[in-house]
């Protein structure tokens, strides 16, 4: 076991996922090319990435905890402070834009009774603006775990709030 596995980082990531990632780091070249997988693991394991988890990293690929958090804070899909059980990235480029992003990121807004970068006060969403998500023929869109939604009505975004909503509770 290394000096990484044997710290109290089971919060942070599993260990097998932890062995696999000092192990890669290990065999390769450039390991700063893992920054993004390590954080994401570390997201997807505690739902947003604390400075332990910048400063795990970067121990696990031999980096200081400043070259992590520059990758971290670049990335606007690592979340770097708690955020809602879901995180609803609406797009807000040229495509989206045309064809009604704002008056969806409106209606967004009104529904949750939040604005961009906060969390609804049950917890369950996070509404935050994105660039172009890459799915520019259903715009306007909006991006929820790793899955695409769209073209967004307000009646659409009544249907996936409901039906998010239910989920949470199932
Ligand atoms: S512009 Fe919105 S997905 Fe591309």
């Amino acid at each position: 076991m290394t000096s990484i596995e044997s710290q109290t980082t089971s919060h942070l990531l599993d260990q097998q996922t932890l062995a696999e990632f000092i192990q890669h780091a290990g065999e390769i070249e450039h390991p700063r090319e893992m920054i993004i997988d390590v954080l994401r693991a570390i997201q997807s394991h505690h739902g947003w990435v604390p400075d332990e988890g910048v400063e795990l990293t970067a121990s696990i690929l031999g980096l200081t905890p400043i070259e992590v958090e520059e990758i971290a804070t670049f990335y606007d899909k690592i979340f770097r402070r708690p955020v809602g059980r879901f995180v609803i990235h609406l797009c807000d480029s040229v495509c989206c834009w045309v064809r009604g992003a704002d008056e969806i990121a409106a209606y967004l807004k009104k529904v949750l009774d939040i604005e961009f970068g906060q969390t609804t006060a049950d917890g369950l969403f996070t509404l935050l603006p994105s660039c172009c998500l890459g799915c520019c023929g259903i715009a306007p869109a909006v991006m929820i775990r790793q899955e695409f939604f769209g073209p967004l009505t307000p009646e659409k975004v009544d249907e996936l709030i409901t039906s998010l909503r239910k989920e949470a509770l199932a």
